[in-house]
């Protein structure tokens, strides 16, 4: 199945976890596409028939790139799935602890239908940051490091890919 992977990133680390479900998803017999939310059209994603939304928080947000991106696609949507994906606690222990209810997404699941929103844990590194931002991380006392688990990355990837295959299977020939 077409799919396409469409990532909102401020310092490269969900692009990285775009790359790695589209990698899964080529793996398992699909035709991933990725895209950049800052950059891509809503149109690119037209002849895709499922859609995997991606962004990296910050203050308990999506990016406003993909923010916009949610917004405008979800009249376009038209009965295809639509997986929604957050990266943001990094920390150990991960920070926030109760991300899956403070990242402020509803609005984003609510129009585009999503059927879940997964958190993955992100990763940080002081000497990406400006000024302003690296003083958040300094008062929230989070070590530099790359928290992102890709053994749960692949297996949401996995997950997708299978119901994709049983949609497709599902779907009477010609
Ligand atoms: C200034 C700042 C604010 C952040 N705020 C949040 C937050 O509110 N919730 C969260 O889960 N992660 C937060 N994070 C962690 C980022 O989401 C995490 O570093 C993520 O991997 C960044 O993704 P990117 O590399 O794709 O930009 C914040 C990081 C910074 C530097």
């Amino acid at each position: 199945m077409k799919v396409s992977v469409a990532v909102a990133s401020k310092h490269g680390s969900t692009q990285e976890i775009g790359e790695a479900i589209a990698a899964e998803l080529a793996a398992q017999g699909h035709e991933p596409r990725l895209h950049d939310m800052a950059t891509a059209s809503i149109l690119d994603l037209d002849d895709s028939e499922a859609i995997i939304m991606g962004s990296a928080v910050y203050f308990g947000k999506w990016m406003m790139a993909a923010s916009v991106f949610a917004q405008d696609i979800s009249a376009r949507v038209e009965g295809r799935p639509v997986w929604l994906f957050s990266t943001g606690p990094v920390g150990t222990p991960l920070k926030p602890a109760d991300a899956q209810n403070e990242i402020d997404v509803d609005e984003q699941i609510r129009m585009t239908g999503a059927s879940e929103h997964k958190v993955f844990a992100g990763r940080v590194d002081k000497n990406q940051l400006r000024l302003g931002e690296r003083s958040v991380v300094l008062a929230l006392r989070v070590q530099d490091g790359d928290y992102r688990d890709w053994d749960e990355v692949r297996d949401w990837a996995r997950s997708i890919a299978g119901e994709l295959t049983a949609q497709e299977q599902r779907q009477p020939v010609g």
